[in-house]
């Protein structure tokens, strides 16, 4: 039975219980004098604000020493917002250590590998296995929730904030002796611990517990699974702080969900473990606008994020309306983006849409960030879209609640990307994104939604799994994989997968051993493709002109799988590149290189197909679609406009008009279709 405070139906009800989906962002009044917040909440109110999440960095303004809070400004800005009507997302404060508890406790400032100790003077500043950090993180913590539980502005707890961002493993002392705590409980004895490293390696083994330390700065090559586990350690040492944080809430308020903003594709947190502390997921976009394909990263993170969750609605917690201030050029959105990935969001199963933030700073180094009202005022192209948006996302309420579903899971595992990317690998070329990227990307392009799913989780709800560059795989998911293709289950396995266990040791006798009888194959060599070269493939599937591939290929030796695409090597002869196997009910197929763009789409239409899987439009026409509680998103990110064929006509719920069948998706522009007016009008 679920503990969790949310995790069904609407994640925000107004006072009268009614569901919606928030609109707003990060406020920051305690940046601005007292009366600029009185024309904030009226100018909210203009603009359909119903949620900000405010106190995020407020802790040196909360607490000017131990025991020492400062409450009353935070008092008047709940009540003022209540008085508006606009509900909170209340933070706890601890992200950013104030001055005076790390003059008090210099130990407090994180670690690097080079041992350098970082200083007080930007933000979150400390190191994740300091007592004092923990203590006094807690006692905030719990002097915030004792204060708010019951303030009836309050609608979600938002715990520290982007965990590990600036500062996501610390290597001083104290870590170090906490990661022997850690390594303890894993392994019990320093034996384990040799073997599981395999330290008689280059005379690595350790007589005495304290000899073992973080992997600091070495000559070459630290002991990759040493590394393996001090990244699982630093991120189980950050989710220990937001679990205690969490047990303070949890004290005085059981009701209330629990976030922490999340950020995508972000390598040091083990999110599908943090996932299990939430009770809603949230996440942190910023794609950058000077990528023409910013919209598919955006879209795979927020398809992330739901999966974190178990396929429950989630957050965006934050993005920037425009601009940020933080890359070397920071590119404004175009006019219409910051809508188009606002309802992208949404149609993605967020309960709404979130900036950073809601009133552009004057001072600080983000004051050259874009905020929902720009330093220019309300007289902007940029306040007329944050108004008009706000308008949309009212009008979609009845969408709150609603899931999203997907028939395909790619396997996606955090400790997985830690292993594939140590060095001393047959190429360094090869990053996680690299390959999960084209994948997703074909399948956004074929208008096929996907979940993450992690190796240990249940694969029966999917017709198709995909497998890209699965490295290290445990011993029971190596086995559910090939269980569930011979129960009739359909799998895309790439190459660099199922080749290490748990310990990042290899698997022997052939690669990738837990998988050689359901691909019906074996993999004896790997030739990585030198950056910039390419292979040429060829087969009945990618037509006369065939394909080409690049970063990988490898030496096959077939067990009885078929070749579908080869490629033809001048010293090996032709060798496989795409092959399939069929093993009782199920399909397996092996591709041992990355595929161009268009040979990737057809791979997948090909698997998509033989396996059933269903697209939400069969022609998408470059324009993302995705359904979520039975309406239809239509979203054009190009600069060309779209037809789109619906092969009968819809109602158009922004334009509030039949349409169709046929109809334009102008540039940038979002279309939401139903099959009828909400409420049956
Ligand atoms: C992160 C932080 C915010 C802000 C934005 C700027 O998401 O959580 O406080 O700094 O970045 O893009």
């Amino acid at each position: 039975m679920s503990t969790r405070a949310w995790s069904e139906g609407p994640l925000f009800r107004d006072s009268d219980g009614i569901g919606f989906l928030a609109y707003g962002g990060d406020y920051n009044p305690e940046q601005w004098p007292e009366d600029v917040w009185l024309q904030d909440v009226e100018l909210m109110k203009l603009a359909g604000v119903n949620l900000v999440t405010v106190g995020v960095f407020s802790w040196s303004k909360l607490q000017s020493g131990p025991g020492d809070y400062n409450f009353g400004w935070l008092d008047r800005i709940l009540d003022l917002l209540h008085s508006a009507g606009i509900m909170v997302d209340l933070a706890t404060a601890t992200a950013s250590p104030p001055a005076w508890l790390v003059e008090a406790h210099p130990e407090i400032l994180p670690m690097t590998e080079f041992g350098t100790k970082l200083s007080f003077g930007s933000r979150q500043h400390y190191c994740p296995s300091s007592p004092q950090y923990r203590a006094a993180a807690a006692e905030l913590a719990a002097a915030v929730a004792n204060r708010y539980h019951n303030h009836p502005a309050l609608r979600l707890w938002h715990i520290g904030n982007e965990y590990g961002c600036h500062v996501s493993a610390c290597y001083c002392d104290i870590s170090a002796s906490s990661f022997r705590n850690w390594l303890r409980k894993r392994y019990g004895t320093l034996e384990a611990v040799n073997s599981a490293w395999g330290t008689d390696f280059w005379s690595q083994r350790y007589t005495s517990w304290a000899q073992i330390n973080p992997p600091r700065s070495t000559p070459t090559f630290n002991n990759p699974s040493l590394k393996l586990d001090f990244a699982r350690f630093s991120s189980d040492e950050l989710l220990d702080c937001l679990l205690i944080e969490r047990a303070e809430i949890r004290r005085v308020d059981q009701s209330v969900p629990i976030t922490t903003n999340f950020m995508g594709l972000f390598r040091p947190i083990d999110a599908f473990k943090w996932a299990e502390a939430l009770d809603v997921t949230s996440y942190d976009s910023y794609p950058d606008p000077a990528d023409d394909e910013a919209h598919i990263v955006s879209a795979l993170a927020s398809d992330l994020t739901r999966s974190l969750g178990g396929g429950r609605p989630w957050l965006l917690m934050e993005q920037a309306p425009s601009a940020v201030n933080w890359r070397s050029i920071n590119l404004s959105r175009a006019p219409g983006q910051y809508r188009a990935l606002s309802l992208q969001a949404i149609a993605r199963g967020s309960e709404g849409a979130l900036c950073f933030q809601w009133r552009a700073s004057r001072s600080g180094s983000e004051k050259f960030h874009s905020a929902m009202l720009p330093h220019v005022g309300t007289e902007s192209r940029l306040w007329n879209e944050v108004v008009s948006l706000g308008k949309e996302i009212a009008d979609l309420a009845d969408i709150a609640g609603s899931t999203v579903s997907s028939s395909v899971g790619i396997l996606f595992d955090w400790e997985n990307w830690w292993a594939l990317e140590m060095e001393s690998h047959p190429s360094s070329d090869l990053r996680l994104v690299e390959v999960l990227l084209p994948i997703y990307r074909g399948l956004f392009e074929l208008g096929v939604t996907v979940d993450f799913v992690h190796p240990g989780q249940d694969l029966n709800p999917y017709r198709l799994i995909i497998a890209p560059a699965l490295y290290l795989i445990g011993d029971s998911p190596a086995a559910s994989l090939a269980t569930y293709v011979k129960a009739g289950g359909n799998v895309l396995v790439t190459f660099f997968s199922g080749i290490v266990d748990d310990e990042d040791h290899i698997r022997l006798g052939g690669y990738p051993a837990p998988w050689t009888e359901t691909l019906g194959l074996v993999v004896e060599e790997f030739l990585p493709i030198p950056s910039g070269a390419t292979v040429t493939m060829s087969g009945d599937l990618l037509g006369p002109l065939g394909g080409t591939g690049r970063l990988w290929s490898e030496e096959i030796r077939l067990k009885g799988a078929t070749v579908l695409l080869s490629y033809l090597d001048e010293w090996r002869g032709d060798r496989p590149a795409l092959t399939e196997h069929h093993i009782c009910d199920g399909t397996a197929w092996y591709l041992s290189t990355l595929p161009d763009r268009e040979s990737m789409r057809a791979i997948l239409q090909m698997v998509c197909e033989t396996s059933d899987v269903t697209p939400a439009l069969a022609e998408p026409n470059g324009v993302e679609v995705v359904i979520r509680g039975g309406n239809l998103f239509l979203i054009n990110h190009t600069k060309i406009p779209r037809r789109i064929d619906l092969g009968v006509p819809f109602f158009d719920r922004l334009g509030n008009t039949m349409v169709g069948p046929v109809l334009e998706v102008a540039p940038m522009d979002v279309l939401i279709v139903a099959a009828a007016a909400p409420g049956g009008v």
